[in-house]
């Protein structure tokens, strides 16, 4: 039975989430349902990301010690989950402590084989993306990310050596043995690669909300050195021995652009430190924008997921979450052209042509028929994870059946002509039958539905109009 392995980042919990982290969750989500049907073994991990100086500081400003903010904010996200009905098979927090200690496990080795060395860091830091930051990456002098200056850091610290892993990265990257996709993002880590890797500081000397280094505790982890982990104590790996956990490695890792270039540079270099294999996969989706502007709390256009369930339904936002981005590119949402798409899409697409069809069947005796949907590549669009496109060949069947029922006048057919009416009407059965199934990972309430309305002849409203 092959294995699918797949991972989102775990989130920072300075926050609760909004919907990009929604997105990239119950796109792991889908492609996690669909290889579940193909009968693959398939595990799948999400988590939250807890330590470090943002979340510390997060903390203060609440007002509140770490330990209860961080606990506080993890259960909004694993709420969220549950309200998306995102069927994870674990959920890790780098607090929990075997996470703690295999990670403490993890930087003995490292030290212990002469990976890490101490030495004097200087260099430019960004607080709100935990990450350095070199001159290149700056506009105006400030994160492109975050529009802050970055702090000059100076101290003594302990540094990871990536450097000697730059070849190997490298060749791994090109040949796509470590697959980044889209092509375009594989571009941009090759040539950050080819520019060359410089060893990178994994100690804070001044951050006491972290792991400590088990070799020197007057410093804790860097804080992506711990997250990265999460990835292989998730998975069930208590850093005890020199053998990876019966999963690994993940089949695909999803995230967004912003996070990238460390798992693309740190991420393998402490998997290629263990003799461990790389992850098959990462692919890299867009960004959301709000009205065309970056969404942020401060510019107070965050979209929050409760609201959007609160408007569409669960299965009404994961539809509009998964066709808001066309593969690997960004994608621009308002409330307004959310609100249009799920009434042509939901109400008067999908909902309206189940409801004309069972109507006019239950007049009818109609033999329940077998599922008939051929969706071209389908196999191939979920491989390459173009979930926008695999929805949109679906709706165009959605659509092509609601034409056909006006062209025939299906109405009047079924009195004029009741034994062609009622083939007319097996044939959308079959067809809805066929919809229902395709679109299991992507709604799985809709899709039981379904079946059942097929079954009984009764309407239920799937979506009812915004
Ligand atoms: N904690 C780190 C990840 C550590 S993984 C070892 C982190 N957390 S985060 O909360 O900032 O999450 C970033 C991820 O959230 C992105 O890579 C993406 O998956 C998702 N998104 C956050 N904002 C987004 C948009 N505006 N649009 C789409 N997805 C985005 O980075």
């Amino acid at each position: 039975m092959p294995k699918f392995y797949i991972t989102t980042p775990v989130y920072y919990v300075n926050d609760r989430p909004h919907i990009g982290h929604a997105y990239t969750t119950v796109a792991a989500d889908v492609l996690a349902r669909w290889h579940k049907i193909q009968g693959d073994k398939v595990f799948f991990l999400t988590g939250t990301d807890e330590h470090g100086y943002k979340i510390a500081a997060a903390a203060s400003a609440a007002a509140k010690s770490e330990k209860e903010f961080v606990d506080e904010k993890a259960q909004t996200f694993k709420e969220a989950w549950q309200e998306f009905n995102v069927s994870y098979d674990n959920f890790i927090r780098t607090t929990d402590s075997n996470h703690i200690l295999a990670v403490e496990k993890t930087l003995q080795k490292l030290y212990d084989r002469e990976f890490i060395y101490k030495g004097d860091y200087e260099g430019l830091y960004c607080v709100g993306c935990e990450q350095y930051k070199t001159k290149d990456d700056l506009i105006e002098g400030k994160c492109a990310e975050h529009n802050k200056e970055p702090i000059l850091m100076k101290e003594e610290s302990y540094f990871f050596k990536l450097s000697q892993f730059k070849k190997t990265l490298e060749k791994k990257i090109s040949s796509d043995e470590f697959k980044i996709q889209p092509k375009e993002r594989k571009n941009e880590v090759l040539s950050f690669i080819r520019r060359g890797l410089k060893d990178i500081s994994i100690s804070r000397k001044n951050v006491s909300w972290g792991i400590p280094l088990p070799f020197d505790k007057a410093y804790t982890i860097y804080v992506w050195v711990d997250a990265f982990l999460n990835y292989l104590t998730g998975a069930g790996w208590s850093g005890k021995t020199d053998s990876y956990p019966e999963m690994w490695p993940p089949e695909v890792q999803l995230m967004s652009k912003d996070i990238l270039r460390v798992h693309a540079t740190i991420w393998p270099g402490i998997l290629l430190a263990f003799g461990f294999p790389l992850p098959k996969k990462i692919f890299v989706h867009g960004y959301f924008t709000v009205n065309n502007q970056k969404m942020g709390k401060s510019l107070g256009n965050v979209i929050w997921p409760e609201d959007l369930i609160k408007k569409f339904g669960v299965d009404g936002s994961r539809y509009l979450l998964m066709s808001s981005l066309v593969s690997g590119q960004d994608g621009d949402i308002s409330w307004g052209k959310l609100a249009e798409k799920y009434n042509a899409d939901l109400a008067n697409g999908l909902g309206n042509l189940i409801s004309r069809v069972v109507k006019l069947s239950s007049k009818l005796k109609i033999k329940s028929s077998k599922p008939q949907l051929k969706i071209k590549n389908l196999n191939k669009l979920f491989e390459e994870i173009r979930l926008k496109e695999i929805l949109e060949e679906i709706w165009k069947q959605v659509a092509w059946a609601n034409k056909y029922i006006e062209e025939k006048k299906l109405w009047e057919l079924v009195k004029t002509d009741p034994k062609e009416g009622k083939k007319v009407l097996e044939n959308l059965i079959s067809l809805i039958s066929g919809i229902g199934e395709v679109i299991l990972p992507f709604l799985p309430e809709t899709s039981l539905k379904i079946k059942e309305i097929l079954k009984t002849g009764k309407i239920k409203p799937l979506f009812p109009r915004v």
